[in-house]
């Protein structure tokens, strides 16, 4: 089928490429004349495994192309998928307008029918919204529909996730829609399962703060777990091997961010308030989210006492592994509080510095180092504050001779209690 997307970002660039790559003929739009030209010279504007190779392949086979032309993009296209951001505003609702942006300039540029599908994260009864704007703008009465389609890939994960997804969700009552969607997904064989626009704008912000419920909720087990000497590893994994439980996001650590969690949560319990209930199981999702740093930060405290001109190194910045993205990131929060206490830190993320060096400036305060080996050097204590794998590969006997004293906070309960211990370490960890 023919494909726009409008929106080159993380869900945007990694749709346009897996849909080129089951045979769909794409073209990427995006307003910022510097991405397009970077993508179209073979430039990558994210890091993302296994995207790159993708795009270039696709590129070179002329299955996806990119254009600055929300209206070339409509031109070109069938289906037209709206994949721009959704930020978040200070109340905690959602600015929508770049989605109503991109919905009057499809809505200028229409000259036949279009399936309008929107794939950004919205608030229920975004879609009637955006159907809306476009008949108000079309300047002729043309026929289209518009479709909602959340995304659930995970960054870091997203071309495994796109290519195999649980399930396709299509928000549509139509037929016509309906089956075009259908075709689209077809090459994917996920199940898909098609409900009304309204039900399935809900399935993703659903979802979403299920999944942060459950981080909140091992946490909060975690806690128990320390006053009680209890192992929330162990614990985790007792509840997991419950099929209906399952062992995935029971993972105990220093708190969810991202650009996804914290935003979908704020913006769910705001819609939920504007339609008349008070959702405050998800507000205590977010308490807990927030207690969970200071409690991590209490144990780095409570054992290095003052923190002022202690030397602590940093390892991850990224909001978690795998990705540059430091957004609503965990590991930066972190730091900044280490700062605010008058820490000076050292700090190294395999892929996120570029990007963390905007939010966090490098200064006599803040070093940055270009591999995990060169973090420990006459540290007071590491921190470990994203869960890479490759930190698990520490060597430990040389970290334990280069720091001033060897301590060692583990805030994604990454590292092995014994193995650390028996190299001469204090080792701090969440929940056990
Ligand atoms: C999340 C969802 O998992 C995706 O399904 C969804 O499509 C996406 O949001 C979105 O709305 O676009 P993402 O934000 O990329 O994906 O990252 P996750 O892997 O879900 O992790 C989010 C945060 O939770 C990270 O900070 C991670 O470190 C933390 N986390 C995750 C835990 O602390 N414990 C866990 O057990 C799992």
């Amino acid at each position: 089928m023919k494909i726009a997307i409008i929106g080159t970002g993380y869900v945007g660039l990694v749709t346009g490429a897996c849909f080129a790559e089951v045979g769909h003929q794409v073209i990427c739009v995006d307003n910022d004349p510097r991405k397009v030209e970077l993508l179209r010279t073979g430039g990558m504007p994210i890091f993302e495994p296994g995207l790159e190779d993708l795009v270039r392949s696709m590129t070179a086979l002329g299955r996806l192309t990119f254009s600055g032309s929300v209206a070339e993009g409509v031109a070109k296209s069938e289906v037209i998928f709206i994949c721009v951001p959704t930020p978040p505003l200070p109340d905690g609702g959602v600015d929508l307008s770049f989605i109503e942006g991109v919905a009057r300039e499809i809505a200028t540029s229409l000259t036949g029918y279009r399936i309008i599908v929107d794939k950004s994260t919205v608030p229920v009864k975004t879609g009637e919204k955006v159907a809306e704007t476009i008949r108000r703008y079309s300047p002729t009465k043309i026929d289209f529909d518009v479709v909602s389609n959340p995304e659930f890939l995970r960054e870091g994960f997203a071309v495994e996730d796109l290519r195999r997804p649980d399930r396709i969700v299509i928000g549509t009552s139509s037929p016509r829609p309906g089956a075009a969607m259908r075709e689209v997904f077809e090459p994917f064989q996920a199940p898909i399962i098609v409900t009304d626009t309204n039900s399935a704008e809900l399935i993703k912000h659903a979802a979403n703060s299920f999944l942060a419920l459950k981080i909140s909720y091992i946490n909060a087990i975690a806690a128990i777990c320390e006053a009680a000497g209890a192992n929330v590893l162990e614990v985790a994994q007792g509840m997991g091997m419950d099929e209906r439980i399952g062992r995935r996001f029971l993972n105990a650590g220093i708190g969810f961010g991202g650009s996804c969690f914290p935003k979908d949560l704020s913006a769910f319990i705001r819609i939920s308030e504007q339609l008349g209930y008070d959702f405050r199981l998800l507000k205590e999702v977010q308490r807990i989210n927030a207690e969970q740093m200071d409690r991590f930060l209490g144990k780095i405290t409570d054992t290095l006492w003052v923190l002022k001109d202690k030397q602590i190194g940093v390892l991850g910045l990224a909001f978690k592994q795998n990705t540059d993205d430091v957004r609503t990131s965990p590991a930066i929060e972190l730091c900044q509080r280490l700062l605010k206490e008058g820490a000076r830190i050292r700090v190294y993320d395999p892929q996120a510095m570029p990007k963390a060096r905007l939010v966090l400036p490098p200064s006599d305060k803040v070093e940055y180092v270009d591999t995990l080996e060169a973090v420990a050097p006459k540290c007071d204590a590491l921190v470990l504050a994203t869960e890479w794998p490759q930190f698990t590969k520490l060597d430990l006997p040389t970290t334990r001779k280069v720091m001033t004293t060897p301590i060692i906070f583990d805030g994604r309960n990454l590292l092995d209690r014994t193995e650390v211990e028996s190299h001469g370490f204090i080792y701090k960890a969440v929940g056990h």
